[in-house]
């Protein structure tokens, strides 16, 4: 008798029905290879499309999103696009936040100010979501500032007019890659701004990119998950990263 007869004939169904439903959330979740079919596609103009830009876009795109990769060299980022079928393109920085609804902006810290003034037009009224971390060995003089200011506040300074949402800042992106849309309680996402639109949109885009959103509070708040802070770097789910906001209290 081979090891499945073993099994009662109820405990077979059971265990049939269990196998297909797993293999129901791996074709529709995270194993599925096409794009998913948002109900609500949203343009995305990614700026800076390194490690943690070409992740986050990259799950946008798989969840159906139509995404342009932007970088001050996007030839380079051909491949990329290319790899990722017809949903992705590439473009300049100002192409990426004319075509995005909303732009992830994924660059290091000290190119804030000259983003922020060659695109002044562009930034105002901008839904960004901003994964940048201040680091001071890579970022210089602007990360004493973000220090000191609060990097919600820095990012306001310098991104003038947009509608900004602190997101994807806290965690590493081959954690980002390994965990999205992983199965069982998601993992949580951070997130901060002023703007109760620009949250909700921020929000949806997390969800879509495979997380679970967590919103801390308004832009000065993004500080306590800013790098070195209590809640960055925290692989844990919703339920878990609110208790420890409200633990903080
Ligand atoms: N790496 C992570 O896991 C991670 C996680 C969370 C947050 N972050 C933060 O996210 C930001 C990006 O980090 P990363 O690791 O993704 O960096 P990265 O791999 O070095 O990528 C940076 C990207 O920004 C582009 N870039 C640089 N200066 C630019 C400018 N002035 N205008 C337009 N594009 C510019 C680069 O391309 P060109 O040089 O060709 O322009 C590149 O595409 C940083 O602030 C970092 O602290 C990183």
């Amino acid at each position: 008798m081979n090891g499945f007869m073993r099994f009662s004939p109820t405990r077979r169904a059971l265990l049939r029905d269990g196998i297909l439903t797993v293999l129901a959330i791996g074709v529709a979740g995270r194993i599925s290879a096409q794009p998913a079919v948002p109900a609500q596609p949203l343009r995305i103009g990614i700026i800076g499309s390194g490690h943690i830009g070409s992740t986050v876009g990259t799950l946008w795109v798989k969840a159906g999103h139509p995404v342009m990769f932007s970088s001050r060299h996007p030839e380079e980022l051909a491949s990329l696009a290319h790899d990722l079928g017809p949903l992705a393109k590439t473009g300049s920085v100002a192409e990426a936040l004319a075509f995005g609804d909303v732009v992830l902006i994924a660059v290091p810290y000290r190119a804030y100010p000259e983003i922020g003034r060659d695109n002044a037009a562009a930034l105002k009224d901008k839904v960004v979501l901003d994964a940048g971390n201040a680091v001071p060995a890579r970022d210089g003089e602007i990360a004493t500032e973000a220090r000191d200011r609060g990097i919600g506040e820095t990012s306001a300074k310098y991104l003038v007019g947009a509608r900004i949402v602190r997101a994807f800042n806290t965690l590493g992106y081959r954690v980002l890659q390994d965990n999205a849309n992983r199965l069982g309680e998601r993992m949580a996402i951070p997130i901060a701004g002023d703007d109760a639109a620009a949250l909700a949109r921020a929000s949806d885009l997390v969800t879509a990119a495979g997380f679970d959103p967590v919103v801390v509070g308004p832009l000065t708040r993004a500080r306590e998950f800013a790098q070195g802070a209590p809640l960055y770097g925290l692989q844990v789910s919703a339920a878990e990263l609110r208790h420890r906001i409200e633990t903080m209290k």
